[in-house]
């Protein structure tokens, strides 16, 4: 009885501070409570499956990566640690970049290991392929640049993509050592509304 009676106290006080908490952030406006309904987020999720080609175009007069940062000098040669480069690179629907672009790769990458070529993965996919127009998938993750798969982390989105968590599958198409050019096929597993 006793107990009882010290529980539903100690619950009485926990919610009404409880909503004193909320009635003091609601009171400042920095802060309230929103039925998901009114965001259209209580549907059912969906997860959806993207592939595309990732075009890493260092060379000619039409590059869409360049360095921003160069390597230590160090390590210029063996992990090009240190070094960032920007990017705005076209995805195309099939691995030749002639193929029909469905989207940008915006953002940077940077490489992170003293001691191999490891990528530290910023960039939002940018697409524009019908309901996806305007929408984008952020990545941030780690990619091993030598492994056959890196797999790297959708962190979230935009638009259709608002809430999103996934991953991405990337794996080397093309490499040309010379240049730096390269083309990566992303298969991007994406939970979204
Ligand atoms: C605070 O509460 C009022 C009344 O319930 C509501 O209309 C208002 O939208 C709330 N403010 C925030 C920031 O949630
Ligand atoms: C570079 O892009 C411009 C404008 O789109 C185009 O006219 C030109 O042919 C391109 N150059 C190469 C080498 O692809
Ligand atoms: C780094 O390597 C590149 C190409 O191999 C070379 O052009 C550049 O001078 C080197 N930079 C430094 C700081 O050693
Ligand atoms: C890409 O497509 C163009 C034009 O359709 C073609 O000339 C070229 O050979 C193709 N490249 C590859 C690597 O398949
Ligand atoms: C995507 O949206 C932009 C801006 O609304 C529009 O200009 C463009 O034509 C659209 N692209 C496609 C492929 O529908």
């Amino acid at each position: 009885m006793a107990i009882a009676t010290k529980l539903s106290l100690t619950l009485l006080f926990l919610s009404y501070s409880t909503t004193i908490i909320f009635a003091a952030a609601n009171d400042t406006g920095f802060v309230g409570k929103v039925d998901p309904k009114s965001l259209n987020l209580n549907k059912k999720r969906t997860l959806s499956h993207f592939r595309f080609y990732w075009h890493d175009i260092l060379s000619g007069t039409n590059y869409t990566a360049a360095t921003i940062v160069p390597a230590l000098p160090k390590y210029n040669t063996t992990s090009s640690f240190g070094m960032v480069n920007i990017i705005d690179n076209p995805l195309t629907v099939g691995p030749n970049l002639t193929s029909k672009t469905v989207g940008r790769a915006e953002g940077f990458y940077a490489l992170t290991s003293q001691s191999q070529a490891t990528l530290l993965m910023v960039m939002n996919f940018a697409l524009s392929e019908g309901k996806y127009n305007g929408s984008t998938i952020t990545i941030v993750g780690r990619n091993v640049a030598y492994n056959e798969f890196k797999e790297m982390p959708v962190v979230g989105g935009s638009g259709v993509f608002k809430f999103a968590t996934g991953y991405a599958d990337a794996r080397t198409q093309f490499f040309d050592p010379e240049t730096g050019d390269a083309t990566t096929e992303y298969n991007v597993y994406v939970f979204h509304y």
